[in-house]
């Protein structure tokens, strides 16, 4: 029986042969630091396939070149981390700033598209949806795209269904006993709020300009993981995706560099937003 050190151990040519894995089937650079997250994440797979090794399951992924185990190791390499209201400035300046504009220009249709892209497990999309109920527009036509690489997440963000430390996280507690009912151990979101959102598989680096036009695109905490080359291309796509003017917030950590030809960066309280041009 191998323990666990033979478990995890990758040999230098399987490191990079997953590294290259990774970043044709997402986009995601995982540099040559980043021993501890593979094998972290990859034991589980190793053990729930019956391998002795990370190594066992490179010499599987080689050989066999299987879809379902390649995306599951993919799956496992994404950081999905996301709470509710994360970067509140965000849904300040959304609730301030672009709801007030948008129920002007909009007055005629009552209908808004907004776009969660890579939304993992739907907290950011679902915000969203309860800002937009709290600011009375329950009777809009309001669609909300959420979309992720994994298909996991994305179960989740459908269910709509939170643990306790999910809902302890940004959500205010108000909103919580407002649009959440208890579910044994669970929080499951309320019907209203859940109808507004669907959630569907999308790789950012293809063509996504068939989704639009939307009026916001959330993009936040992904580019972090790319290269430039990469980034460059989504946010081509992105501002393709949107209307003139509609907005594309970024995390924190990012930025739109060298894309002044498609959005102008503005400064919204506390808030960056880049408008589409
Ligand atoms: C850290 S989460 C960000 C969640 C949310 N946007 C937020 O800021 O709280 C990053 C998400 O990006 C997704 N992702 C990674 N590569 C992707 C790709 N090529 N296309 C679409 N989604 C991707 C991951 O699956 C993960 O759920």
């Amino acid at each position: 029986m191998p323990g666990p050190t033979s478990i995890a151990e990758i040999h230098s040519e399987n490191y990079r042969f997953l590294q290259e894995h990774v970043y044709s089937e997402s986009g995601i650079v995982l540099e040559a630091d980043k021993h501890y997250l593979f094998e972290s994440r990859l034991t589980p797979i190793v053990r729930q396939l019956g391998l002795g090794s990370i190594n066992d399951l490179c010499a599987l992924l080689r050989a066999t070149r299987q879809a379902e185990v390649g995306r599951q190791v993919v799956e496992a390499m994404t950081t999905n981390e996301t709470y509710f209201f994360r970067d509140p400035a965000h849904y300040d300046g959304i609730r301030t700033v672009l709801l007030p504009r948008l129920k002007e220009d909009r007055r005629d249709t009552q209908t808004l598209r907004f776009w969660s892209a890579a939304s993992s497990t739907g907290q950011e999309a679902y915000s969203l949806g309860m800002l937009l109920l709290e600011q009375g527009l329950g009777d809009w036509n309001i669609q909300i795209l959420g979309t992720d690489f994994s298909s996991g997440v994305l179960e989740r963000a459908r269910a709509g269904k939170y643990q306790q430390i999910e809902v302890n996280r940004g959500l205010p507690a108000a909103l919580l006993v407002k649009y959440f009912r208890r579910s044994g151990l669970d929080w499951q979101l309320s019907e209203p709020v859940r109808r507004m959102a669907r959630f569907e598989t999308v790789d950012l680096r293809k063509s996504m300009r068939s989704l639009g036009p939307f009026d916001l695109v959330f993009c936040r905490n992904v580019m972090i993981y790319f290269d430039s080359g990469t980034r460059k291309q989504i946010l081509k796509e992105l501002h393709g995706t949107l209307f003139r003017g509609g907005w594309l917030l970024l995390g924190g950590a990012e930025t739109a560099s060298g894309v002044e030809e498609w959005f102008q960066k503005q400064s919204v309280g506390n808030a960056t937003v880049y408008v589409a041009r």
